[in-house]
């Protein structure tokens, strides 16, 4: 498989795009100023079922807070890692939900499964890990490049 290139200098902040990596969904979002700020909230940590995240999850180089390469750029395989459903883009919070202060992100249609724009899933959740961060690079900063 070569990898692809995916040109994200039309994607405006707040918007994802979905593209097909061996035959897996991969989300690429432009995460906003606001949407990174709640993933640095400080309590966030204790209401993440996955919150290491070992190295199984993600490159190292996506060991971070942001667990990407640029930290506006989200890039995550979009599969449920509890029975493999493809999560909806939410990336509103929503206090509704019976997850508490979900800070919005993916929401799993078929159980429930909460993530934020990180791919971290959230305490409350059936799906045991974090979305799955593929192999990628980054050849200019509006190019991704994944495989
Ligand atoms: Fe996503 Fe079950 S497959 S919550």
């Amino acid at each position: 498989h070569a990898p692809i290139d995916v040109d994200v200098s039309k994607l405006p902040p707040g918007q994802q795009i979905t593209v097909v990596w061996h035959g897996n969904p991969v989300f690429i979002t432009h995460r906003t100023p606001a949407s990174l700020a709640r993933l640095q909230e400080a309590s966030l940590k204790a209401r993440l079922r996955d919150g290491a995240s070992g190295m199984v999850q993600q490159p190292p180089y996506a060991t971070n807070w942001h667990r990407s390469i640029a930290p506006e750029y989200g890039v995550v395989v979009g599969i449920c890692t509890h029975l493999g459903c493809v999560p909806t883009y939410a990336p509103t919070p929503d206090p509704s939900t019976p997850i508490a202060n979900w800070p919005g992100g993916y929401a799993c249609p078929c159980h429930g499964s909460k993530f934020d724009l990180a791919g971290r899933v959230f305490i409350g959740a059936p799906a045991p890990y974090n979305l799955p961060v593929p192999p990628y690079s980054m050849p200019n900063p509006t190019t991704i490049r994944i495989g």
